[in-house]
């Protein structure tokens, strides 16, 4: 499809729907633009200083406190930076917490990315799929009691937010003793999480909380312990808390990225409870965009599950969803086709995308239908394939 950002003149820019890396706090591009040359007191860059350095330990324990504060991580969890993205924990979670176990680990599968995370784990060891929705063209979460999860499992896994698909839990499952590991790559830092009720909760930051190139995990310290002695350094989750995540040389940028991101966060809203409330109305102008289509624009997902960071849908055709994305692009809104995997549109509203540039999409929906309108039947109703 056509994403084409070269009329966009230099230094202008655009509203970028990208479903990560995505756009940025522009408060935080400036300071780093800013401090770029020099931290001040420091007298270098951040590229430049030690990662043993007095300032980057100062740079790690503000992330540390600025994710800690927002979500309120207990004493009785440990945050963790790491490298390899989300994609590197699908592997490593279950070489820490399913080698040497007993009951297999479980699985809610919710979307491409928590199928993704099931078959790395079944490379490791035993496990059982509680609820899958494939079916369902995973359109919808499972009700409580669809659900076949074992209270001795190793772990339970499920994924917060599925990015493709755009289904979003609003509350956690109970998992009785099972530990709940959450991939939050997609609303990490977007809304409150309860983290006394997780036994790990990872994400990558490209989407809500920085750039590439750091993984956060926090993890309940007792978990730690069943990180075998046997696994390489660098995959043991109880290596990097020892080491205070610099068993080598970590993602210093990222991470100092990270921590202007949770201050943004913090002098912007105030709290997470703020934060999601901004978020929830964002998504929601949009969704009133497909509720009020008569048919032109149809969501993917199931309206209980719809997610405040990934607004998927459809439209009567490809071909208008081609020129959907193209004449956008034209208006200065960029990225919004949907993954390769499904098509259809995506438009993600993380938490740097700013009110106006979900006003401007709303508004470009709404003209688009009507100059276009002639694609849906008579009573309203899309035709074509959709
Ligand atoms: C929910 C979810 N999990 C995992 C990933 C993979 O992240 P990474 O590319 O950092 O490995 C993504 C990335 O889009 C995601 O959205």
């Amino acid at each position: 499809m056509v994403t084409d950002r070269k009329g966009a003149a230099a230094g202008e820019r655009l509203f970028n729907f990208s479903p990560g890396p995505a756009v940025l706090p522009l408060e935080v591009l400036e300071e780093i633009r800013r401090d770029m040359l020099c931290l001040p007191g420091v007298g270098s860059s951040i590229l430049e200083i030690s990662h043993r350095s007095p300032a980057f330990d100062e740079i790690l324990a503000e992330t540390r406190r600025g994710i800690g504060g927002l979500l309120g991580v207990p004493d009785t969890h440990e945050i963790v930076f790491l490298q390899g993205g989300a994609n590197l924990q699908f592997s490593m979670i279950p070489m820490n917490l399913l080698r040497g176990q007993s009951q297999p680990a479980d699985f809610i599968v919710t979307g491409t990315w928590g199928a993704g995370a099931a078959k790395q784990a079944a490379l490791e060891g035993s496990v059982a799929v509680s609820w899958d929705g494939k079916s369902c063209n995973y359109a919808r979460l499972p009700e409580p009691g669809e659900m076949a999860a074992s209270p001795q499992a190793a772990y339970v896994h499920l994924t917060s937010n599925e990015t493709i698909q755009g289904v979003q839990w609003k509350q956690m499952p109970q998992t009785g003793d099972a530990p709940l590991v959450c991939d939050a790559s997609s609303d990490f830092l977007s809304r409150p999480v309860d983290v006394s009720k997780m036994g790990l909760l990872y994400a990558c930051a490209q989407k809500n909380a920085g750039i590439a190139g750091v993984t956060v995990v926090v993890i309940r310290k007792d978990l730690l312990q069943r990180s075998a002695a046997s696994l390489p350094a660098m995959l043991s989750y109880k290596v990097h808390a020892e080491k205070d995540s610099r068993a080598n040389t970590p993602p210093v940028f990222a991470i100092y990225v990270l921590s202007l991101v949770c201050r943004w966060i913090r002098d912007t809203y105030g709290d997470l409870d703020n934060l999601a409330a901004h978020n929830a109305a964002k998504a929601a102008l949009l969704y009133e965009s497909l509720d009020t289509s008569e048919g032109f624009y149809t969501g993917h997902a199931a309206t209980a599950c719809r997610s405040d960071m990934n607004v998927t849908f459809r439209l009567p055709s490809e071909e208008l969803e081609k020129a959907f994305v193209a004449e956008a692009a034209d208006e200065g809104l960029v990225d919004l086709q949907g993954h390769r995997s499904v098509g259809g549109i995506r438009a993600s509203v993380y938490n740097a995308m700013p009110l106006a540039g979900v006003e401007k999409l709303r508004d470009f929906m709404t003209a688009f239908r009507q100059s276009h309108r002639s694609a849906t039947g008579p009573s309203g109703t899309a035709g074509g394939n959709a």
